[in-house]
């Protein structure tokens, strides 16, 4: 095993031992270490893929450096460790039906990297995808579902979900988010960068659809007030 896979391996790992206590705390915990025992990581599965560092790559270091809750230290240092092998993305909306738009926000700022999947840089598995996913600082991340079941490990200190069609909540660093197979649901990012493990149990090559809701103009005008004034602060 390269040092490289060892590091990616190491993360992963990380990211089990914090699931497998969790098996009843919340759904899709139990389906997430079904995929991840199923998973070959002999060494011949390994995919690979060349590093890439995104132009979000000094957000990406200061979301990592964020993360204090004492449970994810462990994941956080492994991912501190393998960040330089991964191979991190914006996402290009290939998911998404031609028109579709999730927000300025999100253009302007997403990132992740897949450790396990079809086009992972870790592992291969036809059926699962296991990642890590950024967002950057004043985001709306505009309502949506997919077929794929979807489990998110917030990494970040506080983020803000709408599951279904419920209202908005704030969440702490820690929390598993489940967004069960076509359930909607929205992230709004605050001060700081979002920085979460999220995993799609199955389907992941099903499309993704935006579901629109009449809040989305005035919270996405505030988080352009924010970025404008941070932009003006910097140049002060
Ligand atoms: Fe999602």
């Amino acid at each position: 095993m390269s040092e490289k896979q060892a590091r990616i391996r190491a993360l992963i790992d990380a990211i089990h031992r914090f699931m497998k206590p969790r098996r009843d705390t919340a759904p899709g915990v139990d389906m997430l270490l079904r995929r991840l025992a199923e998973t070959d990581m002999r060494e011949s599965g390994f995919l690979d893929l060349p590093p890439h560092h995104s132009r979000h790559d000094a957000i990406l270091t200061d979301a990592i450096g964020r993360i204090e809750a004492p449970g994810l230290l462990d994941i956080a240092a492994r991912l501190t460790a393998a960040k330089e092998d991964l191979t991190w993305r914006e996402d290009d909306n290939r998911y998404y039906p031609p028109g579709a738009d999730l927000g300025e926000g999100y253009r302007r700022c997403n990132l992740h990297t897949l450790l396990i999947g079809p086009d992972a840089c870790g592992w291969h598995h036809p059926d699962f995808r296991l990642g890590v996913f950024m967002l950057g600082p004043h985001t709306l991340y505009r309502d949506h579902n997919h077929d794929a079941p979807e489990l998110y490990l917030n990494l970040a200190h506080r983020s803000g979900w709408r599951l279904g069609s419920g209202g908005w909540r704030d969440y702490p660093a820690g929390s598993l988010i489940w967004n069960a197979a076509g359930a909607a649901h929205a992230t709004k990012v605050y001060d700081h960068p979002f920085l979460s493990v999220f995993a799609w149990l199955e389907n992941v090559n099903a499309p993704c659809a935006v579901i629109p809701r009449d809040d989305w103009d005035g919270i996405e005008r505030e988080f352009a007030q924010h970025q404008y004034q941070g932009l003006q602060n910097a140049i002060d």
